[in-house]
């Protein structure tokens, strides 16, 4: 078998790196393949380094440009590379414009797609990532879900639940991982060392990159006017590039950088970010990755943004979706900052992510489909049976997969009162309602 792994920005080397190092362990065939998306060495190569993989098989070279360049680069390059290679299965993550490009490749070649982090939803069809993830999903062959409401998504657009694998989240064990060699190592970047973060309190890291936010110049001010206020915290700013830039062109770079308790710095290696952030009293992010470390490492986090696909964060209660609304950050950073009783029921959140099994549990479930040769795509050769979908009241202790082989049935739905379930092989149905597709 042959695996391989597109990657192109910063949180596809974190959340894809416990993948390949497990492929490898197994001494399974691999190639790796980067988009060139990200290209300073604090945004890729210092990745490699700190999660012990080998640099790229491949780099594209792709650099900066509109979506649609970016895109189009990407899928030339991917498909000359997949040409050539032949692999078995090719693995994409999360929502960037490598997952775009890898996954509608492959659709067009008839190679199978694993898509990791697949089924998050934000319901906002402006963020670029939302029409990423949910193209990729459509073209894609097993997908490896963090959680049990993103495979609940999935179900809800009419997916078949036998390919939807819930293995938690990568970036979980990444994280369990390398904080522990970080903590051995202790702080490595030197304008870390310089702000002697060893022995500063009232930490809080802040983060921020998303388009809707740092290139809308009334959101930043708001941002920054909150920021102002919170003048007893030491704000460590791990500024990306796109920020860097988007705060010069506005002409507010150097007014945040000259506050006394902000002290912006270059992006970070991950050992030191990950000791950074588990060392802070609190975080503010627009980032996907480090809502879920936030609650991992449990530190209340607050996230500027007015949705997020990791809504699984904010209803276990370790994150507040604050926008870029000043009064939202400030009335809820005083909170956690001022009373103990709130602030330690943030951190006590439970982490819905797994437990820092994901890639194991992942690259089990490849080694799977290989055998049972489930990864090659073929058209059918049959005359297609039909369907009927139908719904039911299930009154016997009866488990999933019992019903479906007994009614010659695929489950779809299933409802536990108001609540959906994701309709497990093992899920004893007795009390529910259930919506299933009937083969006549
Ligand atoms: C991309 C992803 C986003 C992800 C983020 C992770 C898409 C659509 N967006 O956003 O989902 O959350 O990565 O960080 O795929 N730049 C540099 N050096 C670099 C990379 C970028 O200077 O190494 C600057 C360039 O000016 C570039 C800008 O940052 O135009 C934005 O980079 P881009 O890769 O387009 O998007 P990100 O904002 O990084
Ligand atoms: N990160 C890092 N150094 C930094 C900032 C972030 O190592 O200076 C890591 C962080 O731990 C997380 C990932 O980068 O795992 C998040 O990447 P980003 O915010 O760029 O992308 P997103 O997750 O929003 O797609």
């Amino acid at each position: 078998m042959k695996i391989a792994t597109i990657l192109g920005t910063r949180p596809e080397i974190i959340k894809m790196a416990p993948i390949i190092a497990e492929i490898n362990r197994r001494g399974i065939n691999q190639i790796v393949l980067h988009t060139g998306q990200h290209y300073d060495k604090e945004m890729s190569d210092n990745f490699f380094r700190d999660l012990e993989i080998p640099t790229p098989d491949y780099n594209i070279h792709v650099g900066s440009g509109s979506h649609g360049k970016q895109t189009g680069l990407m899928m030339k390059g991917i498909e000359e590379i997949l040409l050539e290679e032949k692999p078995d299965i090719v693995l994409v993550q999360g929502d960037t414009n490598a997952v775009l490009a890898g996954a509608l490749v492959c659709g067009k070649l008839h190679i199978a797609v694993g898509h990791v982090e697949a089924g998050l939803r934000s319901f906002d069809m402006t963020m670029p990532e939302e029409i990423n993830r949910r193209v990729a999903d459509i073209c894609s062959t097993m997908y490896f879900i963090p959680t049990e409401e993103s495979a609940i998504n999935l179900l809800a657009e009419g997916f078949s639940r036998k390919n939807l694998l819930i293995t938690g989240n990568t970036v979980v064990d990444a994280c369990f991982r390398h904080l522990e060699i970080a903590k051995k190592r202790g702080f490595g970047e030197q304008s870390l060392k310089d702000l002697d973060i060893d022995n500063i309190d009232n930490i809080l890291t802040l983060t921020m990159h998303r388009a809707e936010n740092v290139d809308i110049k009334e959101r930043v001010v708001n941002i920054i006017d909150a920021l102002k206020e919170l003048s007893d915290m030491n704000i460590i700013f791990p500024i990306h590039p796109r920020t860097k830039n988007t705060l010069e062109n506005f002409g507010l770079f150097d007014e945040l950088n000259n506050l006394d308790h902000v002290h912006i710095v270059k992006p970070i290696g991950y050992l030191d970010f990950l000791l950074l952030t588990s060392k802070s009293t609190l975080i503010l992010t627009d980032s996907g990755g480090l809502q879920e470390e936030a609650i991992t490492l449990d530190i209340p986090a607050l996230t500027l943004r007015y949705n997020t696909e990791r809504p699984e964060t904010v209803t276990a209660g370790g994150n507040i979706l604050v926008g870029s609304d000043k009064d939202a950050i400030l009335g809820n950073a005083r909170k956690i900052l001022d009373d103990k009783e709130f602030a330690d029921k943030m951190k006590n959140a439970v982490n819905p992510y797994g437990e820092g099994n994901a890639a194991e549990k992942t690259v089990d479930a490849i080694e799977q489909y290989y055998k049972e040769g489930l990864l090659n795509i073929t058209a059918p050769e049959e005359v297609m049976d039909s369907f009927s979908r139908k719904m039911a009241q299930i009154e016997d202790d009866i488990t999933v997969s019992e019903f479906e082989s007994k009614e010659n049935a695929l489950v779809h739905m299933v409802f536990d009162g108001d609540k959906m379930r994701f309709p497990a092989d093992e899920l004893n149905i007795n009390g529910m309602m259930i919506t299933y597709d009937r083969q006549e």
